[in-house]
């Protein structure tokens, strides 16, 4: 049999996706199967590749058994398109109230939107358009911030100084130096955690991938 052209290539892969949300009964694969179609980006799958989805898991798992799911209002700092929020949204584990995904590029606002679509009309999911660091903190009162992009800032502590004492936090790093953007890489578990001293710490561990090794800490500043 001959190579597919691009077309029936797009066809048959939105096929696919389109019988494993009818299998899983899944509004969460629904929803990427649109947004793929209306956001043909690298980019988008970059953020559902293996090594995202894999870290995802891990955050989210691990989220519920240090939370056993009560989570409330929740910010997701550098969301990019959204993913986390939708794998948190999807999960019936869980319970929550509203997610505000935050990130510096407005390019993420439509993707993010279209990728939380089943959680947009009920309010449960919002993006937010800002720098981290210029964030208030303490006004917006959230019961749980995450920040999966600590790699990305040049000065990590200055905004976890930024973050009220007591909030809840999950935060990951890694040490995948060289991408662009990754201004912050660490070398190991114990380098991320003096970054960002917690006063609780319920979790930290790190994750083994590919090309490189991610680390996680949950707990309360
Ligand atoms: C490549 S993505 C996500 C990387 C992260 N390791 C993850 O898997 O979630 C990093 C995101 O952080 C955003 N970002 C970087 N600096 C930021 C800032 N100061 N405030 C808000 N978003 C920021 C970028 O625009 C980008 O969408």
């Amino acid at each position: 049999m001959g190579r597919l052209s691009t077309p029936d290539l797009e066809h048959m892969y939105s096929d696919i996706l389109k019988g494993l949300s009818v299998h899983f009964d899944s509004l969460l694969i629904t929803d990427i199967l649109e947004t793929a179609r209306r956001f043909p980006r690298l980019q988008l799958g970059y953020a559902l590749n293996r090594n995202q989805m894999t870290s995802k898991t891990w955050l989210v798992d691990s989220l519920y058994q240090t939370s056993q799911g009560r989570l409330g209002r929740v910010c997701v700092l550098g969301g990019w398109y959204g993913v986390l929020g939708a794998l948190l949204l999807h999960d019936h584990r869980f319970d929550i109230e509203r997610i505000e995904s935050v990130d510096i590029d407005p390019s993420c606002e439509e993707v993010a939107l279209s990728l939380n679509r089943s959680h947009v009309d009920d309010g449960r999911f919002v993006f937010r358009f800002a720098d981290m660091h210029e964030i208030d903190y303490v006004p917006a009162d959230y019961d749980l911030i995450v920040n999966t992009s600590c790699e990305h800032l040049g000065d990590l502590p200055a905004w976890y100084a930024k973050v009220p004492e007591g909030t809840l936090l999950v935060m990951q790093s890694n040490n995948y130096f060289g991408i662009e953007g990754h201004v912050n890489c660490v070398n190991s578990l114990a380098e991320f955690k003096a970054q960002v001293p917690l006063a609780e710490e319920l979790f930290a561990g790190e994750l083994a991938l590919k090309k490189y090794t991610r680390y996680m800490v949950i707990g309360r500043r």
